[in-house]
């Protein structure tokens, strides 16, 4: 895994909504970031056993940004935490660069549905309670915070509280949170569900273009066929629980920041329906 101080150096040129550059993850040589072999998770309930997610093989290499869709309740979320470290695996394993995952580690960032803001915190004190938490020096980081809060288009916020800022702003001070100790690893569990629609395609482009820049590894999850296209190298199709992966679509567009004008090219429409046959195929999609 690439240590903290390498992607330090490789994520200076970062930006949010800057110039498009393609000295992204696409032209670099690859290695794995992620290998999920045969992961399980069975949960015991009141009710009996739950059986979340079952064989599931995954490999994610170093600055790919993969997406995985698939119907509620098929265990993306289980998944997603699984990696992280948050809750064991049943079977299986999940290694992350070279180590094996036990338990909760440091190089990864997470952003989830909801952005989880502490209110009695501002907007700067938010992102910093990241580098609190992990006992490191808050005002070592001051300045990288508000050089983020700045590039996701924050800046002048950073003394506000969160109850003052709109659902899009909040998400994305929890992004900078996710950002602020420069992990090689961003997991996203469904980030920009609760957006409108306009607020959420900015989003993507934002997040595809700091994603492209930057050479983050990137694990998103999305009930959004066309939100996955967008943004991915790759999208894996889950089924409905026990959750599998049943398909893993490579995402073939130009390497480099993507565009919202490719939301419309025959190329994209392509890639959304053979998202939407294998849904149908399941049974989980229905025309009638
Ligand atoms: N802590 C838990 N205890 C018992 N069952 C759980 C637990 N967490 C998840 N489950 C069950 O595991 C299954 C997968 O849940 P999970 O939250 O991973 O789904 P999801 O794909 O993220 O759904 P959604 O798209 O609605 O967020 C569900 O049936 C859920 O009820
Ligand atoms: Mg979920």
């Amino acid at each position: 895994m690439a240590s903290l101080t390498q992607l330090s150096s490789r994520a200076s040129g970062e930006g949010w909504g800057g110039g498009a550059t393609e000295n992204g993850a696409h032209h670099q040589p690859r290695t794995e970031m992620i290998r999920i072999e045969k992961l399980g998770k069975t949960f015991t309930t009141a009710d009996g056993v739950v059986t979340a997610l079952e064989n599931i093989d995954i490999t994610i290499e170093q600055g790919e940004f993969v997406s995985i869709v698939g119907p509620s309740g098929c265990g993306k979320s289980t998944l997603l935490m699984c990696i992280a470290g948050l809750i064991e695996a049943s079977a299986g394993s999940v290694m992350v660069g070279s180590r094996r995952v036990s338990g909760p580690f440091t190089e990864l960032g997470i952003v989830f549905q909801e952005a989880l803001l502490l209110d009695w915190r501002t907007v700067l004190g938010n992102v910093l309670f990241q580098i609190e938490m992990r006992g490191l020096d808050p005002k070592a980081y001051e300045s990288r915070a508000r050089e983020l809060l700045t590039r996701v288009g924050l800046g002048g916020f950073e003394g506000k509280s969160p109850w003052e800022l709109s659902g899009g702003m909040r998400q994305r001070v929890a992004i900078c949170r996710a950002l602020i100790h420069d992990p090689p690893l961003l997991l996203m569990d469904e980030p920009f569900g609760a957006l409108d629609t306009l607020t959420r395609e900015q989003m993507n482009v934002d997040l595809q273009r700091l994603c492209a820049q930057t050479g983050k590894t990137a694990l998103f999850i999305t009930h959004s066929i066309s939100e996955a296209v967008f943004l991915s190298d790759r999208v894996l199709v889950m089924t409905p629980r026990p959750g599998r992966i049943i398909a893993d679509l490579p995402i073939a567009f130009a390497a480099g920041t993507r565009r919202l004008s490719i939301r419309t090219t025959p190329e994209f429409a392509e890639q959304e329906k053979k998202i939407y046959s294998i849904f149908r195929s399941i049974g989980v999609l229905r025309d009638e």
